[in-house]
């Protein structure tokens, strides 16, 4: 059966308040739509963690830093209501732009620090729409875990701060990164791809591995970024936004593995932006 589609934040209120008085437990999963296997399996994580099961879909204005990328990002409703049906999820939250930000709407949410590195640098203000949303789906929904994909670890890592710091009693749990049968990270964005530059975007995590293996055998950055970043561009990126190692805790810049590192990228593919980051 399809979900229930809940478009105000009264209705959904009224809704997870029966569910917290009966003591059930409530996971949320927060979405821009466009649902992929990546989504599918935070829905299923959530299912199998918690007694009740929100998605949200909010295609979320304040984070988008370009009107166009905003117009084109894909929404296809319908179809990710039918996707979530076979995971069994109680409620598909859907909140109409005025319910998220109601006239006269004048907070910021803004985490510093870790939101000024990696998709920070070339994105400013993203991380600040990303926070003030994902704090009020946490407040609307009163969810107690909340489901994120390690596909976008920067923005893991605001969500868990932000809610740390603001005293949010919600558990934030990070899900592994889905990937296409050929590497390529899934992500929403990927729909946008045209069939040729769809060829050649595995190839950032291609490298990406190849670097993995370079740097847990002990290589430098210094050493082999340059001639990653040349196989990227051969492949047909047209430019990379960054290609860092990072400490998967603080996101600092480190230049060797060590614990915790992560590999993190992004990189334009024929207009389309795409990221990845793996663990060291
Ligand atoms: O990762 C996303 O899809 C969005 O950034 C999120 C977390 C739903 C906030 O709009």
């Amino acid at each position: 059966m399809i979900a229930p589609i809940v478009r105000t934040l009264a209705d959904l209120r009224v809704q997870t308040a029966i569910w917290r008085n009966a003591g059930e437990t409530i996971g949320v999963v927060p979405t821009m739509g466009a649902l992929h296997q990546g989504h599918l399996s935070l829905a299923r994580a959530a299912r199998e963690k918690c007694d009740r099961v929100i998605v949200t879909i909010f295609v979320n204005p304040k984070q988008f830093n370009d009107p166009d990328d905003l117009k084109n990002y894909p929404r296809t409703e319908d179809e990710d209501a039918r996707k979530l049906e076979s995971i069994g999820v109680d409620l598909i939250y859907v909140p109409e732009p005025e319910q998220i930000y109601p006239d006269g709407f004048a907070t910021t949410v803004s985490v510093a620090g870790l939101t000024d590195m990696l998709c920070g640098e070339s994105r400013p203000g993203h991380f600040d729409g990303v926070a003030t949303v994902v704090s009020k789906l946490f407040l609307q929904t009163s969810a107690d875990f909340a489901f994120f994909g390690e596909k976008d670890y920067q923005q893991l890592q605001i969500v868990r701060r932000m809610a740390a710091d603001l005293d949010i009693p919600i558990a934030v749990i990070g899900c592994p990164t889905i990937r296409e049968e050929d590497g390529l990270a899934m992500s929403s964005r990927n729909l946008l791809l045209s069939d040729r530059s769809r060829v050649y975007a595995p190839v950032l995590a291609e490298v990406m591995e190849d670097m993995r293996q370079k740097l847990a055998d002990g290589a430098a950055m210094a050493e082999i970024a340059p001639e990653a970043e040349a196989r990227i561009l051969a492949a047909g990126f047209n430019t990379i936004d960054y290609l860092e190692l990072r400490s998967g805790r603080d996101l600092s810049l480190l230049d060797k593995a060590e614990p915790d590192a992560r590999l993190f990228a992004a990189a334009w593919l024929a207009g389309v932006r795409l990221i990845d980051n793996i663990a060291v």
